[in-house]
C-alpha cells in the first residue's frame, strides 16, 4: 500500500483552562492524496480551525497539548523542530482565511505583501518578486494587475482580496492548501467565483486541498470526500457523492435539512438542528449528539447516552466510515428524514 501524501492519526488538541481540560480536537483521523480535495464540515464550535491550526503548527508555543502524528510527504509535522515548520508554513502548506483583511496588513500595498511571502522562501531579487506577484495576480484573475499591485488591501474588493489573498498563498506553490471558510464573508456570485478559480488553480498546481466549511452546499460542489466533525470528533467521513446520497448519521441529516440544494430536490424545506452542541469542557458521556437527536429512542437502552460509539464502516459502500448506534440508519432515512426534507425527491424515485 502506498503511504497516503497526508495523513493524520488520532489527532488531539487539548486547552488546559482554569475550568478544565477543553478537548478541541478529539482523536481526529483523515488522509487525503495530492490532487484531491477534503472537505471538513460541522457547526461553530466543533474543532475543524484547532484541527487545521495544529497542521500548520500554529499551536507551537501555546499551552495547548497536542499529540498524534501528521505525516505529510512521510514527515511527522508534529516532531519536527519550530525552524523546519517555519520553512514549510508559507510554502509547502498555505493557508487562506475567511477574512483578508484580518491576514493583510493595511499600511503595505496588496503587492508588496505578495511579493514578501514569496522572498521569505526564495533569495531573489524584488524586482523577480514583483514579477511573480503581477504574474500570480492575473492568474487569480486580478484585473490589470500590473497597475493593481501598488494599490492597498482596502482598495480592493472582498472578492478581490479574496482572490489576491489565494495568489499569496499559492505564490510558493504549496502542496497543501489549507482553506478555512474561504467563502463565507462574501456574497453569493462572488463566492461561486472564488470556488471556481480554487478548483482551477488547485488542477494546475496539483496540491491536495482541504477546505474547511459549515456549509454542505459548497463541499457538495468541492470535495472529494468530507468528514463531518462534532464535538471535536469525526461523526462520519466517506466520498462526497455517496455520503451526501446516504448519510447514515443523524447530525449529518440534520446538516443536510439546513442546505437543501444538496438533496437536488428544490421543494426542500430549511430545518436547522434544534438544541446548541454541548460544552467541550464536560461532554456527554456517550454519543456527543445523543441531547439533540430525534433518533436515539430507536436505540434500545439507553445505549446513545452511556456509551460513545465508536467510528466503523458504514452499510452502503467501502471507506465510509459512521460513530452511530443506529443499527438500520439507510432505512431511517429513506423512510422518516428524506421525505420530511425533500418530499419532490422521494416522490420521483
Ligand atoms: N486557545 C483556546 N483555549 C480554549 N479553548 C479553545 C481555544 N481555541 C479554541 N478553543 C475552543 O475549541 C473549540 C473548537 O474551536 P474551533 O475554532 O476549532 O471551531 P470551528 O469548528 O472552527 O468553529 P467556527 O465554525 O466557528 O470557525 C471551541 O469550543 C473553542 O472555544
Ligand atoms: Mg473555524
Amino acid at each position: 500500500m502506498t503511504t497516503p501524501f497526508l495523513s493524520v492519526q488520532d489527532l488531539k488538541v487539548h486547552f488546559p483552562t482554569a475550568d478544565g481540560i477543553v478537548k478541541a480536537t478529539d482523536g481526529l483521523s483523515f488522509t487525503l492524496e495530492k490532487g484531491k480535495t477534503l472537505g471538513i464540515v460541522g457547526e461553530s464550535g466543533s474543532g475543524k480551525s484547532v484541527s487545521s491550526s495544529a497542521i500548520l503548527g500554529l499551536h507551537r508555543g501555546t499551552s495547548a497539548i497536542v499529540s498524534g502524528s501528521i505525516l505529510l510527504d512521510g514527515v511527522d509535522l508534529l516532531s519536527i523542530g519550530d525552524e523546519e515548520m517555519r520553512r514549510k508554513r508559507g510554502s509547502e502548506i498555505a493557508m487562506i482565511f475567511q477574512d483578508p483583511l484580518s491576514a493583510m496588513h493595511p499600511y503595505y500595498t496588496v503587492g508588496n505583501q505578495i511579493a514578501e511571502a514569496y522572498r521569505v522562501h526564495h533569495s531573489v531579487s524584488k524586482k523577480a518578486a514583483r514579477t511573480r506577484t503581477i504574474e500570480m495576480l492575473d492568474r487569480v484573475g486580478i484585473p490589470q494587475p500590473n497597475r493593481r499591485v501598488d494599490d492597498y488591501p482596502h482598495q480592493f474588493s472582498g472578492g478581490m482580496r479574496q482572490r489576491a489573498m489565494i495568489a499569496m498563498a499559492l505564490i510558493n506553490n504549496p502542496s497543501l492548501l489549507i482553506a478555512d471558510e474561504p467563502t463565507t464573508a462574501l456574497d453569493v456570485t462572488v463566492q461561486a467565483q472564488i470556488l471556481d478559480l480554487l478548483q482551477d488553480l488547485q488542477r494546475d498546481f496539483d496540491a491536495a486541498v482541504m477546505i474547511i466549511t459549515h456549509d454542505l452546499g459548497v463541499v457538495a460542489e468541492m470535495a472529494d470526500d468530507v468528514l463531518v466533525m462534532y464535538a471535536g470528533r469525526a461523526v462520519e467521513y466517506g466520498a462526497t457523492k455517496e455520503l451526501l446520497t446516504h448519510p447514515e448519521m443523524p447530525y449529518t441529516w440534520g446538516l443536510l435539512s439546513s442546505v437543501p440544494d444538496v438533496t437536488g430536490d428544490t421543494s426542500a424545506k430549511l430545518v436547522p438542528i434544534p438544541g446548541n452542541p454541548p460544552s467541550l469542557l464536560d461532554p456527554p458521556r456517550g454519543c456527543a449528539f445523543e441531547p439533540r437527536c430525534a433518533h436515539r429512542d430507536k436505540v434500545p437502552g439507553n445505549l446513545c447516552r452511556t456509551t460513545l460509539p465508536d467510528l466503523v464502516p458504514g452499510t452502503r459502500y467501502e471507506g465510509h466510515l459512521k460513530r452511530c448506534h443506529l443499527t438500520n440508519p439507510d432505512a431511517v432515512y429513506e423512510t422518516e428524514v428524506l421525505p420530511e426534507i425533500a418530499p419532490d425527491l422521494v416522490e420521483n424515485r
